[in-house]
Formats: structure tokens, sequence, C-alpha cells
């Protein structure tokens, strides 16, 4: 059976659901609070025509850009009726910190724990900037000031800048980014190893998606068609405690680059474990054709090389449940990650009290399919890949007892007691209309 293509509405679309952020990065994340709906109309009305579209995504020509999402409560303070509000997720209506349970934010990651106004019925709207220089952010910064400083009924409530840190890895030392999906329609050319074209229903309302079929839409149409969801979670990372946990169970300081390898899947250049089992190898790290093509189920299917458990295999297991009933492409994730804050000098094994740590961007059109079924799954739970409890070390709810096995010959290895190395400081979820649908909003009329 021959699949239909879509053809995506690029001038419709949100322009970062498909860039990627730009190298090096800079931006911001601002939140923002409507006590007035007349006034957050009025706003939407000045930025709107500022927002970046797909159109050129990979060949823009603006060094920065930004984009707007809501959350649901952000929905009701603009005042959009009941009806489309009943036609979001359920998932989405109830917000993330509602599904901290599910997602496995419990413990010191905790919705009690987090970072205020995170997770708080007061977060309305999301503003993300992204820029390639530091000059060209601030032009952004001013226009989302300016676009509301005479309007008292809207006030920025939060703000995280990212950065790429100097070694443009993330902080625990990977390199990040290099395992995207493939949207049909997006007129990407793929690398070798994407895998092939994943519907863009999967990532964008209004075109089928891996089912076959239309995924469920907001209405009205307007409001829904060329949107998504957007997971955004700031993500504490404990790197002195992580250093300190390898050091304490390396037999050398080569075994300790192995074993940080074997967690990720991945050398810290990128270079999957799966093609360089011993050693890193950074020119095959930084060979965008190269270092993502591999597969697991005829190259490792004893997992001898890249463990069951590692942070990418358990995040997209490729062809690894080749002889189960899992449809893989029902789950990919589209994600933006960036850092924030200083990094921790390479060597420092103790904690210098820095709030550092990943800013989490997740977009795609079914929160619950995709990114909540990749965190209870995949992450926090290991019958998939029949290991007893262990969960995922990078981003699983560890809580000091856990275990993380490494299959080798003549016996398989085990790390014992694992912490949680990313605490969640707080998270949102939020729906990113389209550029109609902006104007939509804009104009209500209630
Ligand atoms: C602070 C938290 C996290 C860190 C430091 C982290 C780090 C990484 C790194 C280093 C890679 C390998 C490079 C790459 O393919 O881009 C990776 C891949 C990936 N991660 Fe994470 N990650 C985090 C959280 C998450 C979460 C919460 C999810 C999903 C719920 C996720 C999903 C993925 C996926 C889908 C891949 C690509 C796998 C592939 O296609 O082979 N990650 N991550």
């Amino acid at each position: 059976m021959t699949r239909q293509r879509s053809v995506l509405e690029l001038d419709d679309i949100q322009g970062t659901i498909l860039r990627s952020r730009p190298l090096p990065y800079f931006g911001a994340y601002l939140l923002l609070r409507i006590d007035d709906p007349a006034h957050g109309r009025l706003q939407l009305r000045r930025l709107t025509p500022r927002v970046a579209s797909g159109v050129n995504w990979h060949h823009h020509t603006d060094t920065a850009w930004f984009n707007v999402a809501f959350t649901f409560e952000g929905l009701k303070a603009l005042g959009v009726p009941e009806a489309s509000l009943a036609s979001f997720a359920p998932e989405f209506q109830q917000g993330m910190a509602a599904r901290a349970q599910t997602i496995g934010d419990v413990g010191e990651s905790a919705p009690s724990h987090w970072e205020k106004p995170l997770g708080r019925p007061d977060v309305h709207v999301a503003l993300m900037l992204f820029s390639g220089d530091r000059a060209a952010l601030q032009p952004l910064l001013e226009l989302a000031h300016g676009t509301q400083d005479d309007l008292a009924g809207v006030s920025i409530i939060y703000r995280v800048d990212i950065e790429m840190l100097p070694t443009t890895r993330t902080h625990f030392g990977y390199k990040d980014g290099i395992g995207i999906p493939l949207i049909e329609g997006s007129e990407a050319v793929g690398y070798p190893g994407q895998g092939p074209e994943i519907k863009a229903g999967e990532f964008i309302l209004g075109y089928p998606d891996e089912t076959g079929n239309l995924p469920a839409m907001p209405q009205p149409e307007v409001l829904g068609r060329n949107g998504t969801y957007v997971g955004f979670r700031k993500l504490y990372s404990r790197v002195a405690e992580f250093r300190r946990y390898l050091r304490a169970n390396a037999e050398s300081p080569e075994d300790e680059e192995l074993l940080k390898a074997k967690i990720v899947g991945r050398w810290p250049s990128g270079a999957p474990i799966v093609l360089s089992p011993d050693r890193d190898d950074p020119a095959l790290g930084a060979d965008a054709h190269r270092n993502n093509d591999f597969l697991y189920y005829d190259d490792d299917t004893k997992s001898l090389k890249c463990p069951l458990g590692s942070h990418i295999r358990r995040s997209n297991p490729r062809d690894s449940l080749k002889d189960q009933a899992v449809a893989v492409n029902f789950h990919r994730i589209l994600r933006r990650g960036t850092t924030y804050g200083p990094m921790l000098p390479e060597g420092v094994m103790d904690d210098d009290g820095v709030d550092r740590g990943s800013i989490f961007i997740f977009l795609g059109s079914n929160l619950s399919r995709q990114f909540e079924f990749v965190k209870s799954q995949w992450h926090n739970d290991s019958d998939f890949i029949v290991l007893d409890d262990e969960r995922d070390v990078i981003s699983g709810a560890n809580d000091g007892s856990g275990t993380f096995t490494i299959p080798q010959r003549p016996i398989r290895r085990r790390l014992h007691n694992l912490p949680r190395f990313v605490i969640t400081r707080g998270g949102e979820y939020c729906f990113m209309p389209s550029i109609r649908g902006l104007h939509w909003l804009a104009n209500l009329a209630t």
C-alpha cells in the first residue's frame, strides 16, 4: 500500500517545530501571566506579526526568532470558549504537574519542590527566543518586554536563559541533538540512519500520523491545524555527583570513559558505541553522515556493545524490538534540548551549588503516546527489555536503589545504588498554535 505524502503548510507552522537550534545558540524562555484577557489579546496582536514561520526553515535568513505557546490555563485566561477548551487533549488540560506520577516526577522531582511559578496555574504563555548570536537576541527581548510594558494585565513572571556551553556539549559532557526524526513533507534531506520518514501528523496536527489517521485536533480547525503540543522541562543536572559516581565505579580512567559511553550509548563526542565499541572516535562523532547510521537487532543482538538500558536505546529502540508488537515509530520524540547555567569546570568533583542543567523541549501531536509513553514505559520501566528494577540512568526516576546492567562476557557487569542525576525543577505542557491560530486567539471577541 502506498502512503500518501503530506505537503506541509510551512508558512502557517511556527518555525521552532521544524528548525533545529542554531549553532552556537543563545536564547531565553519567558513565561507570562495574563490577568486581563483583553490585554493578553492585545499583546498577542503585537507579537504575532513577528513570529517566525517554517518557510525556508532550513535556509532561514533571520539570526534570531521567537515562537509562542500557551498552557491550558493560558488559553482560558485569553478567553477561549468552553467548547474549544474541551477539545484539547486531556493530559494538556491537566497540565504537566498533574501528570507527575505518570512521568516519574516523584521524590525530589515532585511538583511540590518545583521552582515557582513552574507548574502553577498562573503560567499562561511561553515565549521561546532563539538566536545564533548574543547581540541579535537583545532586540527580541526588548520586543517581548516592550509589547507588555504598558499593559497592566500582562506580566513576565519567569525567565531562564539558555546558551551553548564552551564545550558545545551538555553539562554531563555528551554531544546532544543527534537523534532527530525525519519529518515527512519538511523538505529536509535525511542523514543515513535517521530512519524512515515519520508521518507529519506525529509532530504537526492536521496531517495523517503513523496510524494512518488524522490525530485528534483541538477545535476550531483554525486553532488546531498546523499546531502541536510542547513539553517544557527545566532539568537540573547533578554534574559533580555524576562524576563522582563514575569515578567510584570505574577501574581506571579509560573504564570511566567506557562507563560513561555505556550509560548513554554514545561516547562524549557523539560517536555511537555500536559503531565504535572500545573507544571514542571524535571523527565519527562529528560526521553527520555516519554518526547515526546504525541499528541494533543484527549489529548488537545481545547488546554487548550498547546496553539495552542505555539512554539512546531506551529512548529510541530502533529495530531492537523487532520480535515484539511495539510500533517504535508511534513513540518518536522531536527534541530541542539546550543547556542553562555555567559549566562545572572539568575535573571538579564537588558541587558548587550553582544551578545548571538542560531545558528539555519536546514537540509532538500526542503527549501521552509520545513523551509520556517514553518516560513511563521506556525510561522508568524495564519490562520491555526484561531488566528488573532498572531505570534510565540519565533521565529515570532513580532513588539510590536501582541498577544498570552492562552485558559483557564472561559475566555481565552491574552498577548499583544509582542516585538521581537529573532533578525536575519544573515543567509545563503547552500548545503551540499555527500562525493563523495565533491571529484567531489574538482577535477573540469574548
Ligand atoms: C537532562 C536530561 C537529558 C539528557 C542530559 C539527555 C542526553 C542525551 C544525549 C547525550 C543523547 C545522545 C545524543 C543524541 O542522540 O542527541 C540523547 C538522545 C536522546 N534522548 Fe535524551 N537526554 C535527556 C533527557 C531526555 C528525555 C526526558 C527524553 C524523552 C522523554 C529524551 C529522549 C532522547 C531521544 C529520543 C534521543 C535520541 C535517541 C536516538 O534516536 O538514538 N532524552 N539524550
